[in-house]
């Protein structure tokens, strides 16, 4: 008998609280739209009370999404879950996700409350969410550090109230797997209503165990939802890792007997789009999303797999949608057969305008580069759909000197605001030179807080993937640039960087900033 297990993404709620991993609004919306086409089961798209921003981005997703549940965080009380409430009033599906804290350090250094207070505040704030909506969550903050008697106290009256799911969460990654396990299983036989709910797990990684908790959560502990964000994304050392937890369980199905209904073949499409999003980088050997994830380096390895796939692969790399890195399309390649492959890796573009400008970079690509491969495609279209802000600055041409023994120079020519203006500059490096040749005429005075450069396919004939992070009076924004030349692809980042603080795109508050 198979169960089904329920995948709850919270990577733009809990995922975005990682320091550095802003997003924008129209970030969150290309990011919520790749985790329905992943088949999520709930999307955690905020924290409605925390800022005007989360609660409007909460909206837009809202309206946007129809075949996963849209979920807004809210603390145990009425103003917050009105507000959750209010912000998925389009959805299709919403739910109210509310928390309090019940371990004995939170409630009383940080709640200054008295266990029955936080039992009565969670009831009513269960009862109060349950007259706003259907579905509500409740989760037990520091869960895994609580005192199981009274834990299972408040579960119990949280499933009274109306919560159809309960999760406790090991909010700072302190458990074992076993021992969290069991400690599911023995809260789920205590309540004496637990029937009446989905038990959920909410697993971080500061031990590097909240994948196997979650699993032990599941297997030992009978939980069916797993709360989990892309790539592990997270505060600190992050959340429990999505691609992991639903390939440990498609792949180990003989052991596990669950089913998600995740549509394996998108996880490495929204691993991309969450990296180049927020500009943290994948680590080579991670599992699964990670690019040597499927790269067999050792002769005996090779030959292995060569003989029998399955002497050295326990997954496909296609199934979980690394393309066999085939050339797909060339200089001689028209507009539908764009299109086509677009619509093949699963894109839809907004609008005809947004299309064409996708087309002409393309073929701007393509006389570049003789090999396009769907990695170059998924960059040029995120370029795109990542830059949808009205373009105040524009490359218009680089040149660049750079020799051994000699200070390296550049030359900017880009327009803003229509006009064309000139900046030159020397610096350590090219990429140096070029930036502040754009810095010297546009005086941002932007701090810059992140650069990284990733090669797009395996090789030097590759596209570089820029990503500069700008930060002025509190605002962060990313910016994304591609190009085969890696101080163009540098530039392009600057500049969609530049634009985006220059359009006022803000960036939308984690939780705890604004509250
Ligand atoms: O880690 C945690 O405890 C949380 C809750 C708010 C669900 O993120
Ligand atoms: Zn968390």
């Amino acid at each position: 008998m198979t169960d089904k297990l329920i995948i709850f993404d919270t990577t733009l709620r809990d995922g975005e609280q990682s320091p550095g991993a802003s997003m924008t609004s129209e970030e969150k919306l290309r990011i919520a739209r790749q985790l329905e086409r992943l088949k999520v089961d709930v999307i955690e798209a905020g924290f409605a009370a925390s800022s005007p921003g989360d609660f409007e981005c909460i909206r837009s997703i809202a309206a946007a999404v129809k075949d996963s549940t849209v979920c807004s965080l809210a603390r145990a009380n009425e103003n917050d879950i009105s507000r959750a409430a209010e912000a998925l009033k389009e959805a299709q599906r919403a739910r109210i996700h509310t928390f309090i804290a019940t371990s004995p350090l939170h409630m009383e250094k940080k709640l200054r409350m008295t266990p029955e207070q936080v039992l009565e505040q969670t009831i009513k704030a269960v009862r109060y969410a349950r007259s706003l909506a259907e579905d509500v969550e409740f989760s037990a903050e520091d869960g895994s550090r609580s005192e199981m008697d009274f834990l299972a106290r408040v579960c119990e009256a949280a499933i009274r109230e109306g919560a159809r799911t309960i999760n406790i969460p090991d909010t700072v990654g302190y458990a074992i797997p076993e021992q969290f396990g069991a400690f599911i299983k023995e809260l789920r036989e205590k309540v004496p209503n637990s029937d009446q709910a989905i038990w959920s797990v909410h697993c971080h990684d500061d031990l590097g165990l909240a994948v196997a908790n979650s699993l032990a959560g599941v297997y030992i502990g009978g939980a069916r939802q797993v709360e989990c964000t892309i790539n592990g994304l997270g505060e600190r050392a992050g959340n429990c890792s999505m691609e992991e937890v639903v390939m440990a369980c498609r792949t180990r199905r003989d052991y596990f007997h669950l089913e998600t209904g995740i549509d394996t073949t998108q996880i490495v499409p929204a691993s991309r789009l969450v990296s180049r999003t927020t500009g943290f980088v994948v680590q080579p050997n991670k599992a699964i999303v990670g690019a040597n994830a499927f790269a067999h380096a050792s002769g005996i390895h090779q030959d292995g797999v060569l003989k029998a796939r399955d002497t050295y692969e326990i997954m496909r790399a296609e199934d979980v949608g690394w393309s066999a890195n085939k050339i797909v399309l060339g200089k001689l390649s028209g507009r539908n057969a764009f299109k086509q492959r677009l619509q093949e890796l699963g894109i839809t573009l907004g609008s005809e305008s947004e299309l064409l400008a996708a087309f002409a970079r393309f073929k701007d690509l393509a006389d570049r580069k003789s090999e396009i491969f769907d990695e170059d495609i998924l960059a040029l279209v995120s370029d795109e759909s990542l830059a949808p802000v009205k373009e105040h600055y524009g490359l218009v041409s680089l040149s660049q000197h750079s020799e051994t023994g000699e200070q390296p120079s550049a030359e900017v020519i880009f327009t803003a605001g229509g006009k064309e203006v000139t900046g030159t500059s020397t610096g350590n490096g090219p990429v140096d030179a070029s930036l502040k040749a754009i810095e010297s005429q546009v005086q941002s005075g932007a701090d810059m807080v992140l650069y990284s450069v990733n090669a797009i396919s395996g090789n030097t004939e590759s596209q570089g993937e820029v990503t500069v992070r700008l930060q002025k009076e509190g605002r962060i924004v990313n910016g994304v640039g591609a190009d085969p030349d890696i101080v163009v692809a540098s530039v392009k980042a600057y500049i969609n960087a530049l634009n985006k603080l220059h359009s006022g795109a803000v960036r939308v508050k984690a939780q705890g900033e604004g509250v």
